[in-house]
C-alpha cells in the first residue's frame, strides 16, 4: 500500500480530483465525476452548501474535540460512511477493497454496491471493513434474494435499498464517451485508454491478466457481459416497477438494518418508518439521476423534524469539505455518506489514496468544529444553521 503521508501535496479533495482526472481515463473519469442532463443540480448542491452558515459559539474550551458518533447502533471515530459506487474497481485495481480497506483504518463502514466490479465475498475476506450492502433490485427478484443470502453471509448487516434510481439515468457525456458496462471496443475508448498508461498498466492490463474484463461481480456469471456483448441481460436488468411492497418484502427478509437511500420528501421519510426502516439517506444521488431535483439541504431539515428520533436520518450527495459534513450534521443528519470524494482518492493512489481523503476530511471536520466551538457532534446540531447569500 503506498502509505498516506506519500500524498502530503493533496491538501483537499479538489486535489484529489485533479490527480484522478490526470490518471482516469477521459470516459471513465467523466462518469465519476459528472451529473446528469444539463448539470444544473450538480452546480446548484455546491452553491446550496456553501450558502449554509454556521455561526460559532466563542470562548468554547475546544481543546478535545471528538468527531465520535453513533450510527445504527455502532460507534465509529467519524459520522462518515463510503458511500455505494458502481464500477470503483474500474478505477484502480480490485479498487473495492482498497477503499474497504481505506473504510477500516479509518474506522467507518464500506457500503458494497450491487454493481461493484469486486464481489462482496473478497471484499470482506481482504479488507476487514464493517460492511454494507448496497441493493438495486433486479427484474427477476429471485436471483435478487439470492444476492441477498450471499450479502448476509459474507458478514453484510446493513443492507440500503437505493430507492432513486427509478429508471435509467440521462447522462449523455456516457453517450458520447461510449462508456457503459458492458465495456466496449472503440477506436475512441482505444486512445483514450492509450492517453493514461498507467492506468492502462496497472488497471486494465491486470484485471485482463488475472480476472479478465472487468465486470460486475455479482451478476450471475451465465449474465456476465464480455467486452463486446451488446446489453446486460434483462433478467438482472433494474426493475422499473420497485415500489413499498419491496421495502415491505425485504424488511420481512432482511435480519439486519434496512435503510432507503434517496429519500427527499418528508412523506417519504415517514412512509418508510412506518415501513420498520432504520434509516434514510437524504440524497439526490449526488446529482446523478434527476437534475431538478431539489439538494438534500433543503429539504433534510424538515425531514429530520418530521422523523424526529424514531429513525436515523443520514445525508449525501457534495461533500467536498469537512465543512459540508458539519453542514448536513447542523441541518439534522446524524451521518453523512460520502461518494466521489474517497473515489478519487481511490483512483489516485488505492487505499492510501481514499485514506488521504478520509483524513482530509476527518482534519477539516475537527478544524470546523474547533471554529464553532462544538466539542463534540451533538454541538454541531445544536448550531442554527442560516443563509449565507439571503
Ligand atoms: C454513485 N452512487 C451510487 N449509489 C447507489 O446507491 N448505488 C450505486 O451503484 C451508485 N453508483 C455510483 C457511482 C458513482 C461513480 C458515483 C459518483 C455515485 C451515488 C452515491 O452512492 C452517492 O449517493 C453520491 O455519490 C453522493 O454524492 P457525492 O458525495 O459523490 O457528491
Ligand atoms: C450511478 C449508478 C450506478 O450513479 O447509481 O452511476
Amino acid at each position: 500500500m503506498i502509505a498516506p503521508s506519500a500524498f502530503a501535496r493533496i491538501l483537499n479533495v479538489e486535489d484529489a480530483r485533479h490527480a484522478a482526472r490526470r490518471r482516469l481515463p477521459r470516459g471513465l473519469f467523466e462518469y465519476i465525476d459528472r451529473g446528469c442532463e444539463d448539470e444544473v443540480s450538480i452546480l446548484a448542491n455546491r452553491r446550496r452548501l456553501d450558502a449554509i452558515a454556521l455561526s460559532p459559539a466563542v470562548l468554547v474550551d475546544v481543546a478535545r474535540v471528538s468527531t465520535e458518533a453513533e450510527l445504527l447502533g455502532k460507534p465509529q471515530p467519524l459520522p462518515l460512511v463510503i458511500a455505494p459506487t458502481a464500477v470503483a474497481g474500474l478505477v484502480w485495481h480490485d479498487g473495492e477493497i482498497a477503499l474497504a480497506r481505506a473504510a477500516a483504518r479509518a474506522g467507518i463502514p464500506f457500503c458494497v454496491s450491487t454493481q461493484s466490479i469486486t464481489s462482496i465475498e473478497r471484499i470482506a475476506a481482504e479488507s476487514g471493513a464493517e460492511l454494507w450492502f448496497q441493493l438495486y433490485i433486479w427484474k427477476d427478484r429471485q436471483r435478487m434474494l439470492n444476492l441477498l443470502d450471499r450479502a448476509w453471509a459474507a458478514g453484510a448487516e446493513t443492507l440500503v435499498l437505493t430507492a432513486d434510481t427509478a429508471v435509467g439515468p440521462n447522462r449523455e457525456y456516457n453517450l458520447r464517451n461510449g462508456f457503459g458496462i458492458p465495456l466496449k471496443a472503440s477506436w475512441r475508448a482505444a486512445l483514450d485508454v492509450a492517453r493514461h498508461p498507467r492506468w492502462a498498466v496497472a488497471v486494465m492490463l491486470r484485471a485482463l491478466a488475472t480476472s479478465g474484463v472487468p465486470t460486475y461481480a455479482h451478476y450471475p456469471a451465465e449474465f456476465r457481459t464480455r467486452l463486446g456483448r451488446e446489453a446486460l441481460s434483462d433478467e438482472v436488468s433494474l426493475a422499473k416497477d420497485v415500489t413499498w411492497e419491496d421495502v415491505r418484502l425485504l424488511r420481512q427478509r432482511w435480519r439486519g438494518k434496512l435503510v432507503v437511500k434517496g429519500v427527499l420528501r418528508v412523506e417519504d421519510a415517514l412512509t418508510a418508518r412506518s415501513h420498520g426502516v432504520d434509516a434514510i439517506v437524504v440524497s439526490n444521488h449526488g446529482a446523478r439521476n434527476l437534475d431538478c431535483a431539489p439538494g438534500p439541504t433543503e429539504v433534510l431539515p424538515q425531514i429530520a423534524e418530521a422523523v424526529g428520533g424514531r429513525m436515523e436520518v443520514f445525508a449525501d450527495s457534495g461533500v467536498r469539505r469537512g465543512a459540508d459534513i458539519a453542514r448536513f450534521l447542523a441541518l439534522g443528519a446524524r451521518g453523512v455518506m460520502i461518494g466521489r470524494a474517497t473515489l478519487y482518492g481511490v483512483a489516485m493512489g488505492g487505499t492510501g489514496g481514499a485514506g488521504r481523503v478520509l483524513d482530509v476530511l476527518s482534519a477539516e471536520l475537527r478544524t470546523t468544529m474547533g471554529m464553532l466551538g462544538a466539542q463534540k457532534l451533538a454541538d454541531i446540531r445544536r448550531v442554527e444553521p442560516s443563509h449565507l447569500h439571503g
